[in-house]
Order: structure tokens, then C-alpha cells, then sequence
């Protein structure tokens, strides 16, 4: 009886030392989804006794050479290394053994942070025109504009003289009055980002 538990406790230990330490291949860190912004740096490490590669979103084998992505042989591990990520990194990549028996992959979520066109920080309209004030945010995910400013103030919409389009707000028959600094304040999210930004615009009549 104690002899027949001892060997069914040794045969637990073996399954799980087995399960533990018998990975052909591991990654590190081994997050099955890495969110980053674009041009932003990351290292992944992979771990195997065989000879490894890795793998590309597009089937690619990345090789050493490369400057902005590249593979480090680090001995045991082999380190891919992103220098300065870019929106079209995203995707899975994966590590495999030669031949592709073992494999670990994770995907790489890449996200823009929102930005305005520089040239929007100031405007200009004569008077007595109609005039958009534009707010043109970019970004990945897509940024929406939340809230405006004018002059220190919250603007409220409907308003009889200003009309919120896409792109800005319309200003129908321009006055002096009109000029003055504005605020248009975007957020973008996602599951993985949540980021808000402003954009102050001078408006000269
Ligand atoms: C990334 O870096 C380059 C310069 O190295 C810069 O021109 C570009 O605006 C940067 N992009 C973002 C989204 O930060
Ligand atoms: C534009 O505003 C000026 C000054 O407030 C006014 O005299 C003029 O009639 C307005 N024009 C139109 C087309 O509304």
C-alpha cells in the first residue's frame, strides 16, 4: 500500500516536472499580446536547445542584419530585437525550431499616439467669409474630438454660430470678434490604449 503511493507520488513528480521544464521553446516575456506605440523600442527572447528562428507576421525570417528589426544570437537565446517600432510591425511573430515542430509566438499590437498638422496651430480668415477652423487629429486608433474651447470657455453645440463638421467648426460670416484661441481636445481608445490630447489654435481675422 505505501509502497504503491510512493510510486504514484514519483510519477506525479515526473509528469509535472516534465510539463514544467520539458518546453522545447519558450519566449520571454511570454504576454501573448505586447501593445506598443509607434517608434518605440522591444526585445523578445527566445529560449530552446534547438536551433531557432523568428518568424515575421509576413512568413519572413528575420534576419541579423537588419537595423530596425534584427535577431541577436545570445548563446541559448535568440533576442528579436525592435530598434524603433512602426505601424506595419503589427501582427503575430513567432519563434520556432528548425523545421517548425516547436513554436511560441505573441502578437504585436501597435498603436499612434495622437498628433495635429503642425501648420493648424494657426489660422487665419477674413472677415465677413465663412471659415472652418480646422482640428485634423491622426492617430491609431482613429482620435475623436471631444470637446472645443474658445477663449477660456466650453462651447456648446447647437449654436447659432458656430456648427461642429468633421474636420473643425464652421464659422458662418466671420467677425473680429471670432478671433481669438481655441481648444479642440481629442481622446482615442482601444482595449490596450486611452490617451487624450489638445491642439490650442490661434485664430487671426
Ligand atoms: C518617429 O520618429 C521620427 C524621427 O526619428 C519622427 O520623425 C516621427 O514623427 C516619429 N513618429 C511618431 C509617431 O512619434
Ligand atoms: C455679417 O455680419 C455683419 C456684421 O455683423 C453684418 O452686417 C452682415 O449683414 C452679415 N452678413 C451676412 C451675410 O449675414
Amino acid at each position: 500500500m505505501f509502497l504503491c503511493r510512493m510510486v504514484f507520488q514519483l510519477a506525479l513528480i515526473f509528469i509535472i516536472v516534465t510539463f514544467t521544464f520539458g518546453n522545447k521553446i519558450s519566449i520571454a516575456p511570454s504576454i501573448p499580446e505586447i501593445t506598443h506605440f509607434v517608434n518605440d523600442s522591444h526585445i523578445v527572447f527566445c529560449k530552446s536547445n534547438l536551433r531557432t528562428n523568428w518568424r515575421a507576421p509576413n512568413g519572413f525570417i528575420v534576419g541579423s542584419t537588419d537595423q530596425r528589426i534584427h535577431v541577436e544570437d545570445k548563446g541559448a537565446q535568440l533576442a528579436l530585437v525592435f530598434e524603433k517600432i512602426s505601424l506595419n510591425d503589427k501582427g503575430k511573430w513567432t519563434c520556432e525550431t528548425d523545421g517548425g515542430e516547436y513554436k511560441e509566438s505573441f502578437v504585436l499590437i501597435v498603436n499612434k499616439r495622437i498628433s495635429f498638422p503642425e501648420e493648424d496651430k494657426l489660422q487665419s480668415a477674413p472677415e465677413g467669409m465663412d471659415k472652418i477652423i480646422k482640428c485634423r487629429p491622426e492617430g491609431d486608433p482613429t482620435p475623436i474630438i471631444s470637446k472645443w474651447e474658445r477663449n477660456g470657455k466650453k462651447m456648446k453645440f447647437p449654436h447659432p454660430k458656430f456648427l461642429q463638421v468633421s474636420n473643425g467648426i464652421l464659422i458662418k460670416n466671420i467677425t473680429k470678434d471670432d478671433g481669438g484661441e481655441y481648444i479642440c481636445r481629442a481622446f482615442q481608445v482601444s482595449e490596450t490604449v486611452s490617451d487624450i490630447r489638445q491642439l490650442n489654435i490661434q485664430l487671426k481675422v
